[in-house]
């Protein structure tokens, strides 16, 4: 039963003590989060992870790209796990290196040497690497802005990957007129743009959320006409008009902060992962939030890691066989922190 496994979890994280580390970031389901070491957005997750040296075993609660971040920020005495392989990012899987590779050469032929690759955490260790080959770095939602503003020091222009979203509205905020950017589809390997390469300061992979993108003008719309008086707050991997037509926008932390010290009584509709707004819904219950689409899903990637799984990666510590096993490999890890560090150090 459910209350069996809890109990399980607990004896064996009493057992096993500092030997394990837990992160879990917001939008892992309650039955998971209530487990967490320490609970964050990606940001925090990657600082966290990076300043854990005691753990020897790490059991990310999260998705594949957080663990291989873990992974390549921690030292070699120390195993990374995932409760579920099966728990990726579909944001993730829209930038594949090959295709990185081969952009990048083509983009060049246009651009020459005049371009700083930067990436979104959410992004697979290889894609990480190539960026800190090519002198870019990686970025969150927390620090998009000042980590466009370091690249722009460097370059004229940004190869942004892999979602559209959050590179359009972290420029724009900074900015930059929607004229000057333009989407790169790696699939068709083209440039959507029909304007004067040289005014060309954004490139944005197409890419994109497929939680976040669920959020619509209708919605913004609807929340405007039933609740004049709700304020919207969106995350930055919303889509563009979204984004401008809601009263604010941020990072995971900056939604949960902004909420936390709203005034009470104030009604808030958010356009971010479920299990984050339901965990808002249930603890300010002083003011009223809701999502900002009534029909929203969880991330159903985030959601494969849940209480069975969770047990399992734990037993399997105990057992001396650790199933699941994040491991970048060491070039890769070199190249994929050199793009971190850029940006832990900003
Ligand atoms: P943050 O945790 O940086 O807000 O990112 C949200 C997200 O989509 C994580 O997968
Ligand atoms: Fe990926 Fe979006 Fe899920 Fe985050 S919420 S893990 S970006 S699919």
């Amino acid at each position: 039963s459910e209350k069996e496994m809890e109990n399980r979890v607990r004896e064996i994280k009493r057992e096993l003590g500092p030997r394990l580390f837990m992160p879990g970031h917001y939008y892992q389901k309650d039955e998971v989060i209530q487990f967490a070491d320490e609970t964050g957005d990606s940001l925090q997750l990657a600082k966290i992870g990076a300043a854990n040296k005691e753990a020897e075993y790490i059991v990310f609660c999260g998705v594949h790209f957080m663990a291989e971040t873990a992974d390549i920020l921690s030292e070699d005495y120390q195993t990374v796990l995932l409760p579920d392989l099966r728990a990726g990012c579909s944001m993730a899987d829209m930038a594949e290196i090959g295709q990185l590779e081969k952009s990048w050469e083509k983009l060049q032929d246009t651009f020459c040497d005049t371009i700083t690759p930067l990436t979104y955490v959410n992004s697979t260790a290889a894609i990480k690497a190539f960026c800190g080959r090519h002198e870019g770095a990686t970025l969150t939602s927390s620090n998009a802005p000042s980590m466009l503003e370091w690249a722009f020091r460097q370059k004229e222009r940004i190869l942004f990957l892999p979602d559209q979203h959050l590179g359009r509205n972290t420029a724009y905020d900074l900015g930059i007129p929607l004229k000057e950017m333009a989407v790169w589809d790696p699939v068709r390997q083209v440039l959507e743009y029909d304007g004067d390469p040289e005014q060309l300061r954004m490139i944005l992979w197409k890419g994109h959320c497929s939680v976040h993108e669920k959020f619509t003008m209708d919605n913004v719309r609807q929340v405007r006409e039933e609740e004049p008086d709700a304020n919207i707050i969106v995350h930055p991997e919303c889509m563009f008009d979204v984004v401008q037509a809601s009263d604010a926008a941020g990072s995971t932390n900056k939604i949960i902060d902004t909420i936390r010290n709203a005034p009470s009584g104030s009604t808030w509709a958010v356009g971010t992962e479920m299990n984050l707004v339901n965990r808002l819904t249930q603890e300010e219950t002083d003011k009223t939030v809701k999502s900002l689409n009534p029909n929203m899903c969880p991330c159903l990637t985030m959601n494969r890691i849940d209480l069975p799984h969770l047990l399992w990666s734990l037993e399997s510590i105990l057992s001396a066989e650790p199933h699941h096993r994040i491991e970048v490999d060491e070039q890769t890890t070199r190249e994929a922190t050199t793009a971190l560090q850029r940006m832990l150090q900003q």
